[in-house]
């Protein structure tokens, strides 16, 4: 994150900050001046993620379940709940902890912005809007969710985490909003994590071919990293409770994504279809105008320029330097 706003925060807990995104929230909020509490279970995020941040004064790092307990001694003035298997592999081989994490993490998390009178900030999803049947999803849309179905677990664990979050603002007068975050992509991302930037780069700068699902013409919108931080920040210091959208508006289908990524780093992967999985969604776009309206936020990285970063990230990582 190269922006320095002081957002006037003394003490944040940022659940899940050992994360791809968590992380860059992590650096940022550092670099305004606010003390960090990193709660993380490294379940799914790396210990190199926020190795760069040991050594800087003010953050912390505590190893622990938020689904069991949030070790923190020092009130916090804002509670950023992060923490929570995000794509839809790492899901899919935790499904219980997914959904501990949705349901008794966001609680352990909710107590702790209460009892310190926190502002709390929910990371949710765009898996709220399931299988959209409305393109693109603004807040109003309820979304076309399968419980039981394949990606039931992601989706349900967020829209429980929104309603018990909605809940405490509502009986307890906790400070609450609620984020639905869409594809985000930027340095950090695990290339084993089964999500389409950093499958398509990991196999490019191996020379492997990359394969794309169905004919490719699913389409998602993807924001780059450090927007997302900016929108996640500024929903945080804004009073709204949303919830509100934040990411990308425009869509890109996976086989010009592949394209793109062959092209931008220049390799000469070859593109196979394989089978598309069930339940993947033909699309997901956000409606921001919420966020434009209320936050004057919107994604400022395109997104050439954002794989173009996030490739020679991932290619100082395969050179084993050290990740920043
Ligand atoms: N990256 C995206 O495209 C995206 C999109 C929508 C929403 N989100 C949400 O943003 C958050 C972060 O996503 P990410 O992409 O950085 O994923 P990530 O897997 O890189 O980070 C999640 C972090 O939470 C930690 N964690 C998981 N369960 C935990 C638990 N029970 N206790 C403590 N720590 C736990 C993991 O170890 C990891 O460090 C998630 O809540 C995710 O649902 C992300």
């Amino acid at each position: 994150m190269s922006s320095a706003v002081s957002h006037g925060w003394e003490h944040v807990v940022v659940t899940g900050g050992a994360g791809f995104v968590g992380s860059h929230l992590c650096g940022a909020l550092l670099d305004s001046g606010a003390r960090v509490t990193c709660v993380d279970d490294l379940s799914t995020g790396r210990p190199e993620n926020i190795a760069p941040l040991l050594d800087r004064p003010g953050f912390l790092l505590v190893q622990a379940d938020v689904a069991e307990e949030l070790p923190v001694r020092q009130p916090p003035d804002l509670v950023l709940h992060f923490a929570s298997p995000a794509s839809s592999a790492d899901c899919r081989r935790l499904p219980l902890h997914t959904l501990q994490a949705g349901s008794l993490g966001t609680r352990n998390a909710l107590e702790l912005a209460r009892s310190a009178g926190a502002r709390f900030v929910l990371a949710s999803a765009s898996e709220v809007y399931g299988d959209p049947q409305k393109n693109p999803q603004d807040e109003r849309y309820p979304g076309n969710v399968d419980p039981a179905g394949p990606l039931g677990v992601r989706a349900e664990a967020k829209r429980f985490a929104e309603a018990l979050t909605t809940a405490y603002a509502e009986s307890h007068g906790t400070d609450t909003c609620i984020v639905r975050l869409f594809h985000t992509y930027g340095p950090r991302m695990r290339g084993d994590d089964g999500r389409a930037v950093p499958t398509f780069v990991r196999r490019t700068l191996a020379g492997e071919p990359l394969t794309v699902t169905g004919d490719g013409r699913q389409t998602r919108s993807l924001c780059y990293a450090d927007d997302i931080v900016a929108g996640v920040l500024a929903a945080a210091a804004h009073g709204l409770r949303g919830p509100v959208n934040i990411g990308c508006p425009d869509e890109i289908c996976m086989l010009d994504l592949a394209r793109l990524v062959v092209e931008l780093t220049g390799s000469g992967s070859e593109i196979r279809f394989v089978e598309r999985p069930p339940g993947d969604p033909a699309g997901r776009r956000p409606d921001i105008t919420l966020a434009r309206d209320k936050l004057g936020w919107e994604p400022r990285v395109g997104l050439e320029e954002g794989l173009r970063r996030t490739i020679a990230w991932f290619r100082a990582e395969a050179d084993g330097a050290v990740l920043a």
